[in-house]
């Protein structure tokens, strides 16, 4: 049984349709890289997955339980379904160590030591331990980002969303953000990333999806879509990104 399933999602900002039915299915340890042009809707997807945006139609199921059902606890929801940005948005007023705790205490009310422990565990395991005592201004782009993934595993989702993790950073700061997400894959996260990063996605996804103008036009193994795509507009999209 797939964990997440997206049914018939759809999303407009004022009456323009920016998600036109899409379905996916990831199943545990998966691994699904969003591509597509910009503007194609990968961000929207992640967000309505983790609630940050409302749907118009469709529904997102976790372990079989609708997230998108007009009752449900958002609080409930972000615990299970972790989500990292672009812009690393960690608090600068607070040290990483108070960055990665904050969740788990106060919006899931864990015990402050736990969280203490866990989260200086987390930041370990991560090669970040000395830097628990600093302030967000005094990391490279790379540490922070990767202060922000501890952040998101920290409250132990069930699946995290990555949305474009590596394009606010210099070229020679991706690979070590890159690599934690090759190390959370071994650990058998379950992950959904949009990624502008080919050579990554077909390193690392299970199944790659190609978002064009809010339809999930093609999806397949990586070895398929990168090298045989179905679709003349994948075709085209890939292209366009290889000459660059
Ligand atoms: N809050 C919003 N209000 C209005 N329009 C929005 C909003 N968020 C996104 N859009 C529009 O929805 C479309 C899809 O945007 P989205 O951010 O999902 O694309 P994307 O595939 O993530 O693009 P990129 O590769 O540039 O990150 C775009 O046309 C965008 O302008
Ligand atoms: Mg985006």
């Amino acid at each position: 049984m797939p964990l997440l399933q997206i049914e018939g999602l759809w999303k407009s900002y004022r009456g323009r349709p920016v998600l036109r039915g899409v379905d996916l299915e990831v199943d545990p340890h998966e691994v699904v890289c969003l591509i597509g042009g910009s503007g194609s809707g990968k961000s929207t997807l992640l967000r309505c997955v983790n609630l940050l945006e409302t749907v118009d139609d469709g529904a997102v199921f976790l372990d079989g339980l609708e997230l998108t059902a007009v009752d449900a606890d958002e609080d409930a929801v972000r615990r299970k379904v972790g989500m990292v940005f672009q812009q690393f948005n960690l608090f600068p007023h607070m040290t990483v160590l108070q960055n990665v705790v904050l969740a788990p205490v106060k919006v899931h009310g864990k015990d402050r030591r736990q969280a203490r422990a866990e989260a200086l565990e987390l930041l370990g395991r991560f090669g970040l331990a000395d830097k628990a005592g600093e302030y967000p201004d005094r990391l490279s782009g790379g540490q922070q980002q990767r202060v922000a993934i501890v952040r998101a595993l920290a409250v132990r989702p069930q699946v995290l969303l990555l949305d474009e993790v590596t394009s606010a950073l210099d070229p020679e700061l991706v690979g070590e953000v890159l690599d934690i997400v090759r190390e959370l894959k071994e650990q058998g996260m379950t992950m959904i990333l949009a990624t502008h990063e080919m050579s990554f996605a077909r390193d690392i996804a299970d199944t790659v999806c190609f978002l064009d103008g809010g339809v999930l036009l093609e999806r397949g193994s990586p070895e398929q879509v990168f090298t045989d795509p179905r679709e003349p507009r994948t075709r085209e999209f890939l292209a366009r990104t290889q000459r660059r």
